[in-house]
């Protein structure tokens, strides 16, 4: 009891000494140009001085008493503190591909403690050539081409807005730079007409870049004179039908008539 005690003081003694620094997130994956954002939280007052690094370089320093110390060009920060706790969020405007790595934030006293940035680059996605025409049951090819992205973009393939099976496309990439180009070939069965769409996506973007062409199906001619002749076969059928029935009842009048030809004169 007395060792539980005896911990739980000199618990307290340690916390009070080193306080707690939290950052988040720990992970962040923006797209280039956008802003990123990071949140530092202390458990408690004292702490002085909080230090914001990007990539090891000193970027902007809070002061516990006065706030951001003249805060300079992309850097900037906010204060959302309550109560005891303090919490600044420190943000990165325009942020570029070479902001990647370490974001750090360490106060007056206490390790530094780290957060990775990823920066991420969307580009333009387009299917190459414009609208088609196939004839039921060909085989139609579609290439689409991802143009200036970091990481290579994840393609992806919609009929109608409906997902296409992995079997049926393939994707490849290859470095132009500091980018990538992806391309992707996507082979399908002509049956009706449809909008073919490519998207193309990396996890920094919200909502996939797409392009689109209309893909029309011209029906084959058999099917259809099948269809008319069947049409044709019926309406023969049907009028042969109603033709004879007009005959008997033709001849069952001019019978009729024939016996009381005294009453009615002959037409
Ligand atoms: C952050 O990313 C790294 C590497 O991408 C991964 O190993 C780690 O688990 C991630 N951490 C969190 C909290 O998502
Ligand atoms: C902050 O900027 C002001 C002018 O904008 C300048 O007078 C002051 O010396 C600067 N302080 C520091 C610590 O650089
Ligand atoms: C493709 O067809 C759609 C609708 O039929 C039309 O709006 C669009 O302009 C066409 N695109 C091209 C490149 O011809
Ligand atoms: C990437 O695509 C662009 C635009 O089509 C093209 O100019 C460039 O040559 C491509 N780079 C590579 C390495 O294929
Ligand atoms: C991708 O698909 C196209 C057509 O569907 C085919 O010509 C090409 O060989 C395929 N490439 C790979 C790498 O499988």
């Amino acid at each position: 009891m007395a060792v539980f005690s005896f911990m739980a003081v000199f618990l307290f003694i340690f916390e009070g000494v080193i306080a707690k620094v939290q950052l988040e997130p720990q992970n962040a994956t923006v797209l280039q140009h956008s802003e990123a954002r990071f949140n530092c939280c202390v458990n408690e007052p004292g702490w002085t001085v909080m230090i914001w690094s990007l990539n090891r370089l000193l970027a902007l320093t809070i002061l516990e008493t006065s706030g951001v110390v003249n805060s300079t060009g992309r850097f900037s920060a906010s204060d959302y503190s309550t109560g005891g706790a303090s919490k600044w969020e420190f943000i990165i405007e325009n942020v570029l591909r070479e902001d990647s790595g370490q974001v750090t934030c360490q106060i007056q006293g206490s390790e530094p403690v780290t957060a990775q940035l990823s920066v991420q680059e969307s580009g333009a996605v387009e299917i190459e050539g414009a609208n088609r025409t196939a004839t039921e049951g060909e085989q139609v090819t579609f290439q689409c081409l991802a143009v200036g992205w970091f990481p290579a973009p994840l393609l992806s393939w919609a009929l109608n807005g409906m997902p296409v099976p992995k079997e049926l496309f393939n994707s490849s990439f290859v470095e132009a730079g500091t980018v990538l180009n992806s391309s992707s070939s996507l082979g399908i069965t002509a049956s009706s007409s449809v909008l073919v769409e490519c998207l193309a996506t990396v996890p920094a973007l919200g909502t996939p870049e797409r392009s689109g062409v209309f893909l029309t199906v011209a029906k084959v001619d058999k099917p259809q004179t099948r269809d008319q002749t069947v049409l044709i076969a019926v309406t023969v059928s049907f009028s042969a039908a109603a033709l004879l029935v007009l005959i008997i009842i033709a001849i069952v009048l001019c019978c009729k008539r024939k016996k009381g030809a005294s009453e009615c004169p002959a037409i």
